[in-house]
C-alpha cells in the first residue's frame, strides 16, 4: 500500500463547530487553531458556479428560503450564513469554490474537496468542479482529496483531473461502496462513524485504500479509531482533538501519494 501522509484531523465543514460552516472565516479559524487539513462541501450555483455549501437549501445557515440551483452565484456571495450561527460573524457569506481553494493555499491548508451535487445535477457539478481544478493546475492549488458520496460526480470529476486523489464517500461501510471505491481508484473509502467495525476498516485496508471517518469530536474515540487502523478523522471539535491528536502526524501537513 502506498505511503499516507495527510493529516489526521481534518476541520468538518472548515472550521467545524467553532465556525459558521462552509465559510471563509471557518478556515481561518481552522489554520488559527493550528489545524493542517479542512473538508468543504461544493455544490453548483444555478449559474453553473461551483460555492461551498452543504444543504440545498438556504434555510439552515442562512435562515431564509431559497434553493441553491437557481441562485446565482451573486446572489449566493452576497447571502449572509455567519449571522445565524453567530452575530460576531454577521458579514459572512457564501464563498465561491475557487475563493475558498486560494484561501486555503494562501493559510496551508490541505484540503478534502466534498462534491456535493444537488438531486439531478450530479455530473455537471463533479465536470466543472473537475475543470475548475483542472484550470487552476497543480500548482495552484492546496493539496487536494477530492471526495462524494455520488459515485456520478465522483466519476465526472476524475475524468478531468485524473490526476487528484479521490475518495467515495458512504455513510455505513458495505460491499458496494468498497467496490465502487476500488472501480474509481479511490486512495480512501471515508466512512461515517456510526456502526463502524474494525474488521470492516479492515477489509478496506486489505482492498487496498484508506479510511477516513466522519464525524468524530471525542477525542477517546479518535484513539480507538487509530488503533483500528483508521488515518484521519473529520472533526467539527479540532480544538479537542488537537489537544489530543487522533495520531502522532495529526498536524502535518502533506499530500496523498498513490500508490
Ligand atoms: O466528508 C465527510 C462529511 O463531510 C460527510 O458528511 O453530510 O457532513 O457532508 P456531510
Ligand atoms: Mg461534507
Amino acid at each position: 500500500m502506498s505511503d499516507w501522509s495527510w493529516p489526521a484531523l481534518i476541520a468538518h465543514r472548515c472550521g467545524g463547530a467553532l465556525a459558521p460552516e462552509n465559510t471563509l472565516a471557518g478556515l481561518g479559524i481552522a489554520a488559527r487553531l493550528g489545524c493542517a487539513a479542512v473538508e468543504f462541501d461544493v455544490m453548483l450555483s444555478g449559474d453553473g458556479v461551483p460555492v461551498l455549501i452543504h444543504d440545498e437549501t438556504l434555510e439552515r445557515t442562512a435562515g431564509r428560503r431559497g434553493e441553491v440551483f437557481r441562485l446565482s452565484a451573486e446572489a449566493l456571495q452576497a447571502t449572509d450564513v455567519g449571522c445565524r450561527f453567530h452575530p460576531a460573524f454577521s458579514g459572512e457569506t457564501i464563498p465561491r469554490l475557487d475563493a475558498a481553494l486560494s484561501r486555503c493555499f494562501q493559510l496551508g491548508l490541505a484540503a478534502n474537496l466534498e462534491i456535493k451535487p444537488a438531486a439531478g445535477f450530479e455530473v455537471d457539478t463533479g465536470r466543472t468542479v473537475g475543470r475548475l481544478l483542472a484550470g487552476i493546475g497543480p500548482g495552484g492549488l492546496p493539496p487536494l482529496l477530492l471526495s462524494s458520496f455520488s459515485e456520478q460526480a465522483l466519476e465526472a470529476a476524475a475524468a478531468e483531473v485524473e490526476d487528484l486523489p479521490r475518495a467515495f464517500l458512504a455513510e455505513r461501510f458495505d460491499v458496494g461502496a468498497l467496490t465502487t471505491a476500488v472501480r474509481l481508484s479511490c486512495v480512501s473509502l471515508n466512512l461515517g462513524r456510526q456502526g463502524l467495525q474494525a474488521a470492516q476498516v479492515a477489509a478496506v485496508r486489505d482492498a487496498g485504500l484508506r479510511t477516513l471517518v466522519y464525524t468524530v469530536n471525542a477525542p477517546d474515540e479518535a484513539r480507538s479509531l487509530t488503533e483500528w487502523g483508521v488515518v484521519g478523522v473529520f472533526s467539527d471539535r479540532p480544538d479537542l482533538l488537537l489537544t489530543a491528536p487522533a495520531s502522532p502526524d495529526a498536524g502535518t501537513a502533506a499530500s496523498i501519494q498513490s500508490a
